[in-house]
């Protein structure tokens, strides 16, 4: 085990790298990526230099929403391999010095869970449908929803079954909401949480970590409720007792030896998400914030510190992401004409990304990313520099959200696209049969693993670059300190010995004090000088 593998609450600096299975790497060719694919790339992962892994559900599941419908909590869809798969994986993991975490999805069940199953079967009032949210419905047929929630993938939160009561799913029609008041909830998950535990995962990446709880009686809601700036809002979110369900997590992960951690998904406001890592809750949010924040250098500065001082309040340190499996990757989304814009799916009639301007903009502001303090999250593939698929013809799409009535933005899959590992060959070496359950942009070869290892001038050894001096020079458990900053769209700062300069601007900016380490990219230097739209960072020892 390495120094890292040993460190008391290891994620507090963590550089944690998600692993979306179905992309990742595909071993036996059936065009999803899979377990063993992982498994073979682990050497990949440990020269890259990350902490830790967190792998998107594998857990069996239809997949009608990649995975995030889960009808088995306790074992591995056939798609991705075997719960041998899975241990051989995570030994490999640990043998490398490389933590995983595993995604839990306690929200909702499937459709296909035989608890909803049971309950479909079973007459309105039982018991096994008080797992779930069965209502009646309104209108004098009760051929009204019960309220007038909306799911997240657009249309109405509720779906009628054939008996004539609904029930309720604040996603797709096949994830139906667990209703989190009936204890036999909580004591399944518990038992969920200790089988993977005891298989010695290092903890828990929690979906929808502030839906799980709705206000009693389920009232009507008005307001702006899906995507609002800010975050989530209504009585379907972020209620205080769902906040009791963490504080029992967080008991059941302290009897487990080795430093276990959960990390939740809460898109609320900064003051909401920081309720959810009190010292006897979980150990870590997303921040959402940084990964909405514009390529603005006072909107970046602000979000900065605004996340450390609200994380410093609960004694946690900060998460910084810029991409995810749920948006448009930021390679992408800095090469829109307007950089502050963040669609969920750039689509073959949208604007088009400029993509090197999209990349040069990606690898500077990972500079900033890791040279804060706290911990990172990379979403994979953005060491490749990797932008999202935005000529992807619709009917290439499988994301529920796209299908759903007034959905049809939810076009997650550009983002999703499986990675190129060689610039030739099938499906760019995800697999040897050529298959993939999206297809890949011809101009993914430039990105592809094999173009890029080993040569000074790529984003994949800039990744490792930054990762190993952000290691040598522990700066994630640092202290950032602003510079003045010499123009309105520059940002200075230092972080021990490390001086960080990011250009956002066009103009070239003259450089200060201190040897370059590590520059964005290979013209971002020359005469002294900053080039736009680049970074440096800088020695000051
Ligand atoms: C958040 C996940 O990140 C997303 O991919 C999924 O669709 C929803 N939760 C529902 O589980
Ligand atoms: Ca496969």
């Amino acid at each position: 085990m390495t120094q890292q593998h040993s460190r008391p609450q290891w994620w507090r600096d963590a550089v944690i790298y998600q692993i979306y299975p179905r992309s990742f790497m595909d071993a036996n060719g059936d065009g999803i990526g899979d377990l063993a694919g992982i498994t073979a790339r682990l050497d990949y992962l440990e020269a890259l230099g990350v902490d830790a892994l967190w792998l998107s559900p594998f857990y069996r599941s239809p997949q009608a929403d990649a995975g995030y419908d889960v009808a088995d909590y306790r074992d591995i869809d056939p798609l991705f391999g075997t719960l041998a798969d899975f241990d051989r994986l995570l030994a490999g993991a640990h043998e490398r010095g490389i933590r995983m975490i595993v995604d839990l999805v306690p929200n909702h069940s499937s459709s296909a869970h035989v608890w909803f199953q049971e309950a479909l079967a079973a007459p309105p009032g039982s018991r096994a449908r008080a797992r779930y949210f069965f209502r009646d419905g309104q209108g004098e047929q009760g051929e009204l929803p019960p309220n007038n929630w909306q799911s997240i993938f657009g249309g109405p939160a509720w779906t009628r079954v054939d008996d004539g009561q609904w029930y309720l799913h604040m996603f797709d029609s096949s994830q139906p909401d667990f209703d989190w008041r009936n204890p036999e909830i909580g004591d399944e998950f518990e038992q969920v949480l200790r089988f993977w535990l005891e298989r010695g995962v290092d903890g828990f990446r929690v979906d929808v970590a502030h839906g799980m709880i709705k206000q009693a009686g389920l009232p009507d809601w008005d307001g702006e409720q899906v995507m609002v700036e800010g975050g989530n809002r209504g009585p379907m979110w972020d209620q205080d007792e769902v906040h009791d369900i963490y504080r029992r997590w967080h008991r059941v992960l302290a009897e487990y030896g080795g430093d276990r951690m959960m990390v939740a998904e809460a898109w609320l406001r900064p003051e909401r998400v920081v309720r959810y890592i009190r010292p006897d809750e979980m150990q870590q949010a997303f921040n959402f914030d940084y990964l909405i924040a514009r390529w603005d250098a006072a909107a970046l500065r602000e979000v900065i510190d605004r996340s450390l001082a609200v994380t410093a309040q609960v004694g946690a340190t900060t998460t910084w992401v810029m991409s995810n499996h749920d948006g448009v990757r930021h390679a992408s989304r800095l090469g829109l004409s307007n950089p502050g814009a963040r669609p969920q799916k750039i689509g073959i009639d949208d604007e088009q990304p400029d993509e090197a301007l999209g990349l040069r903009r990606a690898r500077a502001i990972i500079m900033l990313t890791l040279a804060l303090p706290g911990s990172a999250y990379l979403y994979q593939g953005e060491e490749l520099g990797l932008p999202d698929h935005t000529t992807m013809p619709d009917h290439y799409r499988q994301d529920p959200g796209f299908f759903r009535p007034g959905g049809e933005d939810g076009g997650r899959d550009g983002c999703r696209v499986p990675l190129p590992w060689q610039a030739e060959g099938p499906a760019f070496g995800f697999n040897t049969s050529g298959e993939r359950w999206l297809p890949q942009p011809d101009h993914y070869a430039r990105y592809a693993v094999d173009c890029q290892l080993g040569r000074p001038e790529t984003t994949l050894t800039l990744y490792q670059r930054l990762l190993e001096v952000r290691r040598d020079q522990r700066l994630g458990m640092g202290e950032l300190a602003w510079e003045p900053n010499p123009r309105e769209d520059v940002l200075m700062l230092t972080n021990g010995d490390l001086r960080v300069v990011l250009n956002l601007g066009e103009r070239p900016i003259a450089l200060p004090a201190g040897r370059p380490l590590v520059q964005s990219h290979p013209e971002a230097l020359a005469n002294s000088m900053l080039a736009g739209n680049a970074a440096v960072w800088l020695t000051t020892r």
